[in-house]
């Protein structure tokens, strides 16, 4: 993986910050222009790019003003900070929009100016919050993804932020940035990893890869895990994985991460990640145009395993079974056809109409196989359908459950996260367009309300536990970066899973 991150530190009063950076952050908010409430040094220059509509502190605008030789420092980027009452959204956006503009101007060691008041500004009143936002969003600009290029440039991004409060702080105000730092770092550690697996081409993660990933990132923060190959698959009874791995020459892999805050192994929450490594359709074959974008169809599995960095990093008293369903999906002489008949480990059966709708039937093993592992709630997460994408956009990820209060409280935690999650309607007449002639399921339902069937055709495998589906097609791989998120893979929901799981506890 890439090893990408921004270091980040916390400093106040006049510390020796001639080495901590060459280039200074100021976050000035709309507020601040209209009462003059800025920096003596900076405000005759703030007052001029003001006047001409250079900077006018609007959420997201950002303006380089390099400084006079002997100043302290050699440019000052002004990040607007858009309207107070300021939320962590807004806080998260400013640091995204500093950090890129660093970027641009090849900076390595930032320092970012925090105005002793950041907190009272913010609605959540906290400066732990306020610092973790800060360190998320300007960690999660900062990203560059991995490239194979030949030429490497010398540049390789901010290597250090160092956020200071000028003055003297109480002490309970410094333990809050201090944790909070550590909390934001954690976060974006955790979605950068998720980024990095999602943005991996086909040929260089197949279902061995990312489990021999999971082996690693399980063995680092010394959790139990456990990669079931073929032949064990098959004396399980997974047929379901089975069936859509056997058209690839590289098997498929269902792998599983224990990780154990509480003393008993109790109110577990299962997190069940679709990886597919390449999803070609299989016989369903796909058309050409676009298909290269199916390397992102295992980003449900890279987003299990950003949750599980980020547990493992700051190790809240909670249960968790993470589950992943691996294959390539390919066309071949041994591949599944349309028409199959497949058994799966529930014992359920499945009349396979689309070979390509494959990402439900990997991960019927996977809920059973969460079930098996102790879990009592679940939630799957997967680049589902192209219909969730015509519903939401990239904008939101669609979400389905099978209990609506359930679904609330991750919805709330979404909110703090700024990441999008809109609940899709899952009422009986959804469920009843799942029957099949012959078997107890049938994989492709039509066109209509494909999201939520697919949703459900999952859910069936919650046996009636709390359950809650997130469908990311949409917003697993953008086209093009917006916020803090990058072009290619944003680790979508790593952050707002990690915060309900810690909050719901
Ligand atoms: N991996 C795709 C869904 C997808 C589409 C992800 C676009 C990201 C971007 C999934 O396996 C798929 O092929 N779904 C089909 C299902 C259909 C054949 C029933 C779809 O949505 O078209
Ligand atoms: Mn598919
Ligand atoms: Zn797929």
């Amino acid at each position: 993986m890439s090893d990408n991150m921004v270091e980040v530190r916390w400093m106040s009063g006049q510390a020796s910050l001639e080495s901590e950076g060459r280039i200074k952050v100021s976050v000035i908010t709309k507020q601040a222009l209209k009462d003059g409430n800025v920096a003596e040094w900076l405000k005759p220059m703030v007052d001029t790019l003001e006047r001409n509509h250079l900077f006018e502190g609007r959420l997201n605008q950002t303006y380089v003003m390099p400084l006079p030789e002997g100043a302290s420092a050699e440019a000052v980027i002004l990040v607007g900070g858009g309207e107070r009452p300021l939320t962590s959204e807004d806080l998260r956006l400013s640091a995204a929009a500093a950090a890129k503009a660093a970027i641009r101007i090849q900076a390595e060691q930032v320092l970012f100016e925090v105005p002793a008041l950041l907190s009272a500004w913010t609605v959540e009143g906290s400066s732990k919050e306020a610092a973790h936002a800060l360190t998320e969003g300007f960690i999660l600009g900062a990203y560059k993804p991995i490239h194979y290029r030949r030429e490497t440039s010398a540049y390789e991004g901010v290597r250090r932020l160092t956020f200071y409060h000028e003055g003297a702080v109480v002490d309970q105000e410094a333990e809050g940035w201090k944790e909070g730092i550590a909390s934001g770092q954690a976060f974006a550690a955790g979605t950068i990893l998720s980024r990095d697996l999602t943005n991996l081409p086909g040929n260089l993660l197949r279902p061995e890869d990312l489990a021999d990933t999971a082996v690693e990132l399980a063995q680092r923060y010394g959790l139990e895990v456990e990669v079931l190959d073929e032949s064990e698959m098959e004396e399980r009874g997974m047929g379901g994985i089975l069936a859509i791995g056997k058209g690839s020459v590289n098997p498929p892999r269902m792998i599983s991460i224990k990780y154990q805050g509480r003393s008993d192994w109790d109110e577990v929450t299962g997190l069940v990640g679709k990886g597919i490594t390449f999803d070609t359709g299989g016989i369903s074959l796909k058309k050409a145009p676009g298909m290269a974008d199916m390397i992102s169809d295992m980003g449900g599995a890279a987003s299990v395993l950003g949750v599980i960095e980020v547990l493992g990093r700051l190790r809240p008293e909670i249960n968790v079974v993470a589950v992943i369903a691996s294959a390539e999906n390919m066309p071949s002489g041994s591949a599944t056809k349309p028409g199959d008949l497949i058994t799966t480990l529930s014992g359920r059966t499945i009349e396979m109409l689309n070979t390509d709708a494959e990402g439900r039937v990997v991960l019927a093993d996977g809920m059973t196989y969460a079930r098996e592992k102790g879990a009592s709630r679940l939630l799957d997460i997967a680049t589902l359908t192209g219909a969730v994408e015509v519903a939401l956009g990239n904008v939101a990820t669609g979400a389905v459950t099978n209990d609506e209060t359930f679904l609330q409280g991750f919805i709330m935690a979404s909110k703090q996260t700024g990441e999008k999650v809109w609940p899709l309607p899952s009422y009986p007449e959804y469920w009843d367009m799942l029957k099949s002639d012959v078997a107890d399921l049938q994989n492709s339902p039509g066109r209509f309300g494909a999201a939520i069937t697919a949703g459900l055709f999952i859910g069936t495998f919650a046996e009636g536990m709390p359950w809650i589906h997130l469908d990311i097609a949409g917003t697993a791989y953008l086209p093009k970066e917006r916020g803090v998120d990058p072009k290619g893979g944003t680790g979508v929901m790593v952050r707002t899973i990690t915060q309900w799981l810690i909050t719901e506890k």
